[in-house]
């Protein structure tokens, strides 16, 4: 290392948000992450990411938590650190696109709530569906003086992204008004050397911090780490050793001792990183003992090299091949699932298009004639109501699919008809349940199962109540 110049890389501690997510299928309860905060808090990261991704649906869907709750626990748990969070562009935490002042009041409420850092993606990278979420961002910003747009690159292989092709992302993230650049790497696929090459080629095309954040599922990540971070990455993504490796992140000890006496030291104090792991550390045990952990998601996964999948797309393949007693077209849905990508643009394959591929991928060998028959939202893909992808799509495949149909060229808020504000109507829907501002945000993404949480939550408040009000009737000694 040449340079004498001191360059204390930054570290986004996942533990609480992707590292579980990748591992236990977004399970860690809150009561799990609060004792810990303090001490976390003290670290020096440069965020903590808390909250997006799956962990919205799944508090309110099998942990029966209040997400905004959680968000506001967490805050005061770690007053001094940046929370971050993931937000899916115009579909905000969910699967649809929303119009822009839903975007814009989930975007103020995080805010509001806790969140300092919103990394924002979009499934096929049509920057476009970023736009909404990156001005309501700045505009909050200026009022309240916090909260700052991250807009991620999925990354992605395939004959159109190059390194032009990133370059000219990257210039364009800085025009939208973005603070800071993330390259998405959810499938491990960013091996060393191409990482500094990807480094090197965006920190000349922009001027803005650029941060990296990949998996370990392909078992390269930290060597894509250190050459990144020699390439001139300002921070990347790791996660505390308990819940690091496998499908999670590179671990936070071992990136801190890699730097240390380097110019890219943290400055991080080992022991105290060495309680928080022994705090996790039993907490992953009873994990591995529920069989919430699955040793399975803890190897290398070289096949996600191989076939270019991300390892959650691969185990969900995997089960619906089991459902349908297909176990045995494995390597035939590998082997087509780059031929459907090719088909609809070759998107990134990152939440909702891996899904929508891999299903039509396996569709396509187990109907025994391609495109035989399509999913609904494969079809959706076609007609344009993500955005566009980055090449055209096969003609042959859309007259075959969705014969004379019109196609958008919008972005996916308009292409699917979300270009009237419809917050006032969501609210009117579920008003009944409504006891905070943020519960019309929580129905509007998951109608079902927000209302499942609503009723759950007053049937806890009627409980409590009725003993209160037994109390003061002496139904209980006191
Ligand atoms: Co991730």
């Amino acid at each position: 290392m040449a340079e004498q110049v001191k360059k204390p890389i930054g570290i986004t501690e996942t533990v609480l948000r992707d590292a579980h997510q990748s591992l236990i299928a977004t399970r860690m309860p809150t009561e799990i992450m609060l004792p810990i905060l303090g001490k976390m808090d003290k670290v020096g990261y440069h965020s903590l990411e808390c909250w997006g991704g799956a962990t919205f649906d799944a508090s309110l869907r099998f942990l029966k938590e209040d997400p905004w709750d959680r968000l506001r626990k967490i805050r005061e748990g770690a007053k001094n650190t940046k929370l971050q969070m993931l937000f899916r562009g115009q579909n905000i935490l969910g699967y649809r696109p929303y119009a822009d002042d839903v975007v814009y009041a989930f975007v103020e409420k995080s805010i509001a709530n806790g969140i300092d850092i919103i990394r924002i993606f979009d499934c096929l990278n049509d920057i476009r569906n970023l736009q909404a979420a990156v001005d309501a961002t700045n505009k909050i910003k200026k009022q309240e003086g916090r909260g700052e747009a991250q807009v991620a690159l999925s990354y992605t292989l395939g004959d159109a992204y190059t390194l032009e092709y990133w370059a000219d992302m990257a210039k364009k993230i800085e025009e939208m008004g973005a603070d800071s650049i993330c390259i998405k790497d959810m499938a491990g696929l960013l091996v060393p050397y191409k990482a500094e090459e990807l480094v090197k080629t965006l920190k000349e095309s922009t001027k803005l911090p650029i941060q990296l954040h990949t998996h370990y599922t392909s078992g390269v990540a930290s060597m894509t780490y250190l050459k990144a971070v020699e390439a001139g990455v300002d921070v990347i993504d790791c996660a505390m050793s308990p819940f690091a490796l496998g499908t999670s992140q590179p671990a936070t000890e071992v990136m801190v001792e890699t730097f240390r006496g380097t110019p890219y030291d943290t400055g991080f104090d080992q022991n105290l990183l060495a309680e928080i792991a022994d705090y996790f550390a039993p907490y992953k045990e009873e994990c591995l003992k529920s069989g919430l952990l699955n040793t399975k998601v803890l190897g290398v996964n070289i096949k996600t090299l191989l076939y270019q999948v991300p390892g959650g797309m691969l185990s969900n393949m995997v089960s619906q091949l089991k459902e349908q007693h297909a176990e045995d077209k494995y390597r035939e849905v590998l082997e087509e699932i780059p031929r459907v990508r090719k088909d609809c643009g070759e998107p990134p394959l990152v939440t909702p298009s891996s899904q929508i591929v891999g299903t039509q991928a396996i569709f396509n060998v187990l109907m025994g004639e391609r495109y035989k028959m399509a999913t609904g939202e494969f079809k959706d893909l076609l007609r344009g109501n993500y955005g566009q992808t980055v090449k055209p799509m096969s003609q042959e495949v859309i007259d075959k699919v969705i014969p004379g149909e019109a196609r958008s060229t919008a972005r996916s808020a308009e292409a699917t008809g979300h270009t009237e504000p419809e917050l006032a109507s969501i609210e009117a829907e579920m008003k009944e349940w409504k006891q905070q501002e943020e519960d019309v945000l929580s129905y509007a993404l998951f109608p079902q199962v927000a209302t499942e949480f609503f009723k759950y939550r007053q049937a806890q408040q009627d409980k409590v109540d009725m003993t209160q009000a037994d109390k003061a009737n002496g139904a209980y000694p006191v």
